[in-house]
Parts: C-alpha cells; structure tokens; sequence
C-alpha cells in the first residue's frame, strides 16, 4: 500500500489503522484499508464485554472477521485489548476475591491469545492503566489484586504465544510530565520483576498544535529499553480550512516523530474516515473526509514519508 509502502521504506513495519465490521465490511474502506495500510487493530471486537459477555462463554464472530481479512491481505494485527477496566462485562467488575479475579484474566488471556496465536503482531495486553499523575488507577483489577494484575496478564500472554510482541498501552504519553514519569517507573518495576514486556503503546489522541514534544517522548519511553508505537493516532480539528492546515503539519510532525525513534516500530491511525470517528464527524480528526477524499492531513504524512 502507500503510505504503509512508504513508511517500511523507512524501516519501519507498518503503517496501520483501527478496523471492524462497520469499515471492513464497506467497499470504499476496503479500498483504502488495502492500499495504505498494512496493520489492523480491532476498534472494539476484541474487547472483553465483545469475546466473554458471560464467564467462560466466548464469542469470537467480529474478531474472527477482522482476522481473517487481514490474513487474506497479507497484513498484521495489533490485538486490542486483553485487560481493561472499560467494556468490561459487569460479571467481571463484580468479582470480590482475588483468587478468583486472578483465574478469571488468566482464562480470559489464555483463551484469547491461544485462538489467536501466530496471527497476532502485538498484543494490548493491558490499557490504561495509569492515572494522569502517574499512579496505578482504581478498578476491579486494582482494588483487589495490586500492580500484580499486569504481571499476571502479561505472564499467560506470554505462555499462549511466546511470539506476539507484549505491550503496555495509554493515552496522554504525548509531553513530559507525571503520567509519563509513571508509564517509565512501572515499566521499569515490570522488567525487574522479569515481566515478560516488548513495547509501550502510545495512543496518540491529540488535538491540535500539541505534536511537537511527541518525538523526545517516545524516546523518553524507548529509554526504557523497550520498543514502542503509535498505537491510536487521531488529531481531533474541524474542517475550517485554517485547523486542516494545522493538522496536516502536525500529522506531519508526528510521522516524523515515530520516524526519528529507532524503537518506534509503526504507527496506527484510530480510524480510516471522519465519518466513522469515535470523536465524531464535526472534529474531523482522521486522514480522509467524510466522502473519503483524501485531506491535507493524509498530504502531511505522506509529506513525512517521502
Ligand atoms: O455495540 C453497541 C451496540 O450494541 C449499542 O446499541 C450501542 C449503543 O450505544 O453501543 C454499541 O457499543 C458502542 C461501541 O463503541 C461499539 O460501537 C459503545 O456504545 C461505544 O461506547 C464504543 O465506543 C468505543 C470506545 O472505545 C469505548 O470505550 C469506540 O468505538 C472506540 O473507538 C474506543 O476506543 C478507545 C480504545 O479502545 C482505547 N483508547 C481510547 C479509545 C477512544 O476512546
């Protein structure tokens, strides 16, 4: 595709975008979903309240589907998410004993990860799981086991599939500051402990004017030693012509960024078209518009890329 063509010219091993039936299943975002990207990550199918509503009762028809498209394009899937305290079936929120919370990710990340295994590029293993100051924020997993949830989720991810890389992902993680100081300290907690972790996602949903301190921070979280990606790109704006100028530079700036870290392994794009953007149409966060013409957004990756 072009530009997931033009970033692995750059060393880099994709340039992806979020996916799920509602784009997978439309021609037009077939059509640029095949051209441009060459990595997959499922918007909500993968979820936990998507694959185990009920306890032991999997459903995988969504995230099947998504699977199944990108091996048929010949492309790579970033799993997302295994442990998270939102779209988690209220079964989950109310377990009230550690042993069993402990067994209940364990069978969740095993079974998700094993009916996946060597499909799967990179998993999400856990998501947001700091607070904006940096400490461990309260949930269910939290409450009742500690930081050990992330040990526990990141060991049975590791044993289904030794081969999927194993990432740690939130938001925020764009500037200095307490939430970053955080994700670098746990990090380095986790890799003490002999956690078996590969790589911190950056999610990457900015607004804009804030890309310019994005690429001294991924090198901040690839002095971890770890690698680290791109993992939900959007840059909410709106369609006057000045803030698509804006975000076309800092679409610009922010490929660059990824570009510039030799750890930073890709970048992913929360969406194809503003049409379908979690942030909704008006912020016209994503690479094509509404009718799927290309914006100057898409002229400023491409700009970073050639
Ligand atoms: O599937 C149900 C449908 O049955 C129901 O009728 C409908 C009514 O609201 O809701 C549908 O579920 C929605 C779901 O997306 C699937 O479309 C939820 O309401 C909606 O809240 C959910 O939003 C997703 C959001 O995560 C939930 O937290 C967005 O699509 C998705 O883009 C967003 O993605 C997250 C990442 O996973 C983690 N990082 C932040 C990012 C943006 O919030």
């Amino acid at each position: 595709g072009l530009l997931d063509t033009k970033i692995k010219a750059k060393g880099k091993k994709y340039f992806g975008s979020a996916a799920d039936p509602g784009t997978i299943g439309v021609a037009i975002d077939v059509t640029i979903l095949t051209s441009d990207y060459g990595a997959y990550t499922p918007e909500n199918s993968m979820k936990w309240d998507a694959t185990e509503p009920s306890r032991g009762s999997f459903t995988f028809t969504n995230a099947d589907a998504l699977v199944a498209f990108a091996q048929a394009h010949g492309r790579l899937v970033r799993g997302h998410t295994l442990v998270w305290h939102n779209q988690l079936p209220a079964w989950v929120s109310s377990i009230t004993s550690a042993s069993d919370l402990t067994a209940v990710i364990q069978n969740h990340v095993t079974t998700l990860v094993t009916r996946f295994k060597g499909k799967i590029y990179a998993w999400d293993v856990v998501n947001e799981v700091l607070n904006e100051d940096g400490t461990l924020g309260s949930s269910v997993f939290s409450n009742l086991l500690g930081e050990s949830f992330i040990d526990i989720a990141f060991k049975a991810a590791r044993a289904a599939d030794p081969a999927a890389k194993l990432y740690i992902n939130d938001f925020n993680l764009d500037a200095p500051g307490a939430k970053t100081n955080g994700m670098v300290a746990l990090v380095n907690r986790l890799k003490s402990r002999g956690v078996p972790i590969d790589g911190i996602g950056s999610q990457t949903h900015i607004s804009l004017g804030h890309a310019g301190t994005i690429a001294a921070n991924l090198q901040t979280l690839a002095n971890t030693g770890l690698d680290v990606a791109i993992t939900e790109l959007d840059i909410a704006s709106s369609t006057s012509t000045a803030n698509e100028a804006q975000q076309s530079s800092d679409y610009e700036t922010v490929a660059k960024a990824c570009l510039a870290v030799s750890r930073c392994v890709g970048i992913t794009t929360w969406g194809v078209s503003d049409k379908d953007s979690w942030l909704g149409a008006a912020k016209a966060p994503l690479l094509w518009d509404t009718n799927f013409v290309r914006k100057p957004a898409y002229t400023g990756v491409d700009a970073a890329f050639s």
